[in-house]
């Protein structure tokens, strides 16, 4: 029996559907292996901003800081997409979250599903059988480099990409310690040929890779690694890149298992861990119960894993996901319109196969 406090913050859009199926399945998972989940909930993004002003309140991320994971809905609103001006946006309590928090390693797998292959516009030949994972450092870079924002006459605008080694440093050797318990095998992938910070990746990792002797290193420009990935996915084991382009070619990685709605990923630093969808709050879809939640449910999967080391539990969602999958069962972006079910159906679903402790797997 353990005891565990995990902060929920569902955020915008389809956020807080997802997110309530994603607890319905770690509930499943306490009632099935005798543990006790602690849920304590807080503002972040959109819904923040319109109750104290701000983003990430000073109060979530206390209540990020005592717990012993956060799970992690979407971010985002269309009424600040629109307006150059604001001044507040929902985007921001994501980025001060992750660099609060110290959350420098974004895990994000890519899987394909056998069930799901012909949803996806790619070949299936090419994409059965995809498993690989991008390591995406999520503190540094384009997103947070200083100098930013407008020169004074308003006539140019300017972003700066930063990187030291440090921050190269810790972010990769994650992604050895990865790759020597999958195929080992790791790209790092970079435009070396035109910016600095990235040939000061190359530098690094090329020396990192010393401490890694089993693990088989191969580098790859970003370009050519985005027209790789649909073309030919199985070449790619541990995928690790910068903020910017580990945020552009996940989302691209998402069309091979199908839907955007499929993909769950991890947030890890030395004291928090958070678990989120890749997807966003999708606002067109905002309380219509038409959601994909499993990308959500299997953002749970790798909380027990990552932050419990509940493996076994871990599994247990996978396995049922897999199972549901298997049944047909999904929302309108992964089942024919006729057969889908709603987001809380699915989620009902999964639940229901979690405590049957399904052991069918993948
Ligand atoms: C993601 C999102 C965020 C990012 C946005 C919402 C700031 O696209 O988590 O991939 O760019 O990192
Ligand atoms: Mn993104």
């Amino acid at each position: 029996m353990s005891k565990k406090k995990i902060a929920i913050l569902a955020g915008d859009g389809i956020g807080p559907e997802v997110t309530k199926e994603a607890v319905k399945c770690l509930n499943a998972v306490a009632d099935s292996f005798g543990h006790q989940f602690n849920y304590q909930e807080a503002l972040i993004g959109a819904a923040a901003i319109d109750e104290t002003g701000d983003p990430f309140p000073a109060a979530t991320e206390k209540i990020c800081k005592e717990a012993d994971a956060i799970l992690f809905g979407a971010i985002g609103d269309p009424k600040y997409d629109n307006d150059p001006s604001a001044k507040v946006r929902p985007e921001q309590g994501l980025l001060r979250m992750r660099k609060n928090l110290g959350l420098f390693a974004n895990v994000r797998p890519v899987k394909s599903y056998d069930k799901l292959l012909h949803i996806s516009p790619l070949k299936e030949a090419n994409i059965k059988g995809t498993d690989f994972v991008v390591f995406r450092e999520l503190t540094g870079g384009i997103y947070f480099g200083e100098p930013r924002g407008r020169s004074e006459n308003g006539e140019t605008a300017f972003d700066s990409c930063v990187y030291s080694k440090k921050e190269i440093n810790q972010i990769s050797r994650k992604a050895f310690e990865a790759a020597q318990l999958r195929n080992k095998k790791l790209t790092l992938v970079d435009k070396a040929n035109v910016l600095a910070t990235s040939r000061l990746w190359r530098e690094t990792v090329k020396d990192i890779a010393q401490d890694y002797p089993d693990v088989a290193l191969d580098f790859m420009f970003v370009d050519n690694a985005a027209m790789k990935i649909i073309q030919n996915p199985k070449h790619f084991d541990v995928v690790l890149t910068e903020n910017m382009f580990g945020d552009i070619i996940t989302d691209e990685a998402s069309v091979i298992a199908g839907s955007l709605g499929m993909l769950p990923s991890a947030s890890l630093g030395t004291s928090s861990s958070l678990f989120e969808p890749i997807h966003g709050s999708y606002p067109e879809a905002a309380g219509q119960n038409i959601a994909n939640p499993i990308g959500a449910i299997l953002s749970a999967a790798m909380l027990l894993n990552y932050a419990f080391d509940m493996n076994e539990e871990a599994e247990a969602i996978e396995n049922a996901v897999f199972n549901a999958l298997e049944e047909e069962l999904g929302t309108p972006d992964i089942v024919a319109e006729s057969k889908a079910k709603t987001t809380t159906e699915v989620g009902d679903r999964i639940a229901e196969l979690i405590k049957e402790k399904a052991s069918v797997g993948a």
